[in-house]
């Protein structure tokens, strides 16, 4: 397990199923119609259940890169919190790094609202939309660089990875201690 401190915020990285992590708040890598899908999204709800999508379906959609709330059903959690990242497209590589980061930091400025403590993130838009994990996990950094000293009462954020090579490359990018 790595762990970083960035601000108040205790920032550590583990392997495994999100859906499954005890945290206040549980990111999830969702679309812009809140529909459901694959990914961590069906883990999501398949773990979640059907009350999660109900309330997606009254949310309106979410931008790409904003991010909204539900409540997380079954999941050992309080909240889930939707965002949307971006579709990663090469030749419009700045525009894909900021949406990656407005969702990052979207979701933290929800999480805090809401009053969590602990917020889990898996890794946004590097999946079925493509990002690629080293730039991918260079955004992630630099966003809450830039944006946990303003949330101190966010006290641990957790990058859960599903697999090594994700696993391996937020590794890389982490800050050095
Ligand atoms: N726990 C943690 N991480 C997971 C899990 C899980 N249970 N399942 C998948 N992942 C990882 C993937 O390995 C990837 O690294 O989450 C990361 C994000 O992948 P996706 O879930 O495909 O999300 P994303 O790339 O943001 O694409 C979103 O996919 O499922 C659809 O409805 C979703 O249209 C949206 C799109």
């Amino acid at each position: 397990m790595l762990a970083r401190t960035i601000g108040r915020t205790v920032v550590e990285m583990i392997q495994g199923d999100i859906t499954t992590v005890k945290a206040d708040a549980v990111v999830n890598a969702a679309n812009s119609a809140l529909a459901g899908g694959g990914g961590v999204d069906g883990a999501i709800h398949r773990a979640g259940g059907p009350d999660i999508l109900a309330e997606c379906r009254r949310l309106g959609g979410c931008a790409t890169g904003d991010a909204k709330p539900t409540s997380a059903g079954r999941l050992p959690a309080r909240w889930v919190i939707h965002t949307v990242g971006p579709v990663y497209n090469p030749l419009r590589a700045e525009e894909s790094a900021r949406l990656l980061g407005s969702a990052y930091r979207r979701s933290i400025e929800v999480a805090d609202q809401l009053g969590a403590r602990s917020v889990a993130f898996p890794a946004i838009s590097c999946g079925v939309y493509g990002y690629p994990l080293a730039d991918a996990a260079d955004v992630v950094w630099e966003t809450l660089a830039q944006t946990l000293p303003g949330h101190p009462n966010i006290e641990k954020v957790l990058l859960v990875q599903f697999n090594m090579h994700a696993y391996d490359a937020y590794e890389a990018a982490a800050p050095t201690e």
